[in-house]
């Protein structure tokens, strides 16, 4: 059966371990959306690796790994990503990554356009600075260069001077930022083409024609539900669609060929970067789990801010994901607490809310109402069975299903690719 992982949360809720563990039964496994922006970090034996714009599949040799359409591609920062592969003994060959035609790249201008458009905001989004949010921006108003247009100097030509003529005014009369040079871009990124063209084609059709001969395709979703551009906490948001209509839209796969949803959840929340955060910790909760969790952004570095578990927030996410099963990741990171608390509903105004609400002020100034529950004491690393965990973080899973409303399959208690306990 094909399926998709999503983060159910802000993204990081060890998508990248997760993957890596159930691509051993696919065949193929595809990114649908986002760029550079996503860090997925994956160890296996004593080695760490982390996924910018690769599926996180590559570590398995006899997968196929797809860049779909719904990327945006960085392609100096895919060429750098490939060649350290290459350098730690992964082979990269055409038959095992592709790279579709119609993905959109993200030209130089794009990052310095994120980065400024950021110092003029009052509202600071936090953005990785990739370029994610003005790339996108250029592919939905129709002024975007695409994969297949470097590999054509004639239309990337035309498309470039375009692209040159309104930024450079843009640049200079809104930034006070110096001009780019045609001549310099044109040939850097016509390079880059030739370079990828051996990975270039048209994965949709690719994707079709293998679940036709019934290979086994994983979606890899990044970010996470509350980064979805249209049912995150926008604008504190990134520029795609990193829910389940993602995946349609960004692989030219149908929904009638998709069986199942799988979504990642933290044991307990994080979120990198500006916007509203219901249950997160004070300062000393904070310091004590970003520690042990070590919750430090595996693109930027940044240090991730983090905070309880929220029913009323993962609730809704699997709304809308038509979620099947859930994977509760870094279980591990809560041993040893006195107490757990877990968000079930918020309160504003008098009012209070069971599901998620989208007005910005009530998110961003909301009480929240909890449940308490113990903790355990005892260490789950070395745990492989369900029923061999802590009683209390057996009962801590349970209220969470409830909540939920969807079953917990999977439960990791550490980062390596043994420490998963499958039910
Ligand atoms: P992604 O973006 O969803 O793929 O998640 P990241 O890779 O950015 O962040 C998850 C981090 O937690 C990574 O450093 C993983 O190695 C680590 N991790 C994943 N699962 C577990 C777990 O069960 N326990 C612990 N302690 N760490 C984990
Ligand atoms: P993975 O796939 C966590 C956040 C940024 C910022 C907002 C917008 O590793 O889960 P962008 O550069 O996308 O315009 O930034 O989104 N963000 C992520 N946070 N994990 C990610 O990816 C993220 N990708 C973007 O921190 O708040
Ligand atoms: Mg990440």
């Amino acid at each position: 059966m094909n399926f998709v992982v999503v983060g159910a949360q802000w993204g990081d809720e060890g998508k990248g371990k997760l993957i890596d563990i159930l691509a051993e039964n696919v065949d193929i496994a595809v990114r649908y959306q986002g760029g550079n922006n996503a860090g997925h970090t994956v160890i296996v034996g004593k080695k760490e690796y982390v996924f910018h714009l690769i599926p996180s599949a590559i570590l398995r040799p006899s997968k196929t790994c797809v860049i779909g359409n719904g990327v945006v591609i960085d392609p100096k920062a895919l060429l750098e990503e490939m060649n350290g592969l290459k350098n730690r003994g992964l082979l990269m060959i055409n038959r095992q990554l592709k790279i579709s035609c119609h993905a959109h790249v993200v030209m130089p201008y794009h990052r310095i356009m994120d980065q400024l458009r950021e110092t003029k905001r009052n509202q600071k989004i936090g953005t990785t600075g990739r370029g994610i949010g003005p790339c996108y921006s250029d592919k939905i108003g129709r002024m975007g260069i695409r994969i297949i247009d470097l590999l054509n100097p004639q239309v990337f030509k035309a498309k470039l001077q375009d692209n040159l003529n309104e930024k450079n005014d843009i640049f200079k009369k809104v930034y006070g930022h110096q001009r780019y040079d045609f001549r310099k871009i044109y040939e850097e990124y016509l390079n880059y083409g030739h370079r990828l063209k051996p990975y270039i084609c048209d994965t949709a059709l690719f994707l079709n024609e293998a679940i036709d001969r019934n290979k086994k395709v994983l979606f890899e979703g990044a970010q996470g539900t509350f980064l979805d551009v249209d049912f995150g906490t926008y604008p504190f948001v990134t520029s795609s669609n990193a829910t389940i209509g993602g995946v349609c839209a960004g692989s030219g796969v149908p929904p009638i060929k998709i069986g199942k949803v799988i979504a990642a959840v933290k044991a307990y929340t994080t979120r990198v970067g500006e916007g509203p955060f219901p249950t997160e910790f004070d300062q000393k909760m904070n310091n004590l789990i970003q520690c042990r969790g070590q919750e430090f952004g595996a693109t930027t570095g940044r240090p991730r801010r983090c905070g309880w578990f929220d029913s009323v927030l993962v609730r809704y996410a699997a709304i809308i994901n038509g979620v099947c099963e859930l994977a509760m990741m870094k279980l591990d990171v809560l041993d040893g607490l006195k107490t757990l608390k877990i968000a079930v509903g918020y309160q504003y105004k008098g009012k209070i809310y069971r599901n998620f609400p989208h007005d910005l002020e009530v998110l961003s100034k909301t009480g929240v109402i909890y449940e308490t529950m113990p903790g355990w004491q005892e260490s789950t690393r070395q745990v492989r069975q369900y029923s061999q965990l802590p009683l209390n973080a057996r009962r801590y899973i349970k209220r969470v299903e409830k909540l939920v409303g969807v079953r917990v399959k999977y439960i990791s208690v550490g980062s390596k690719r043994n420490e998963i306990i499958v039910r």
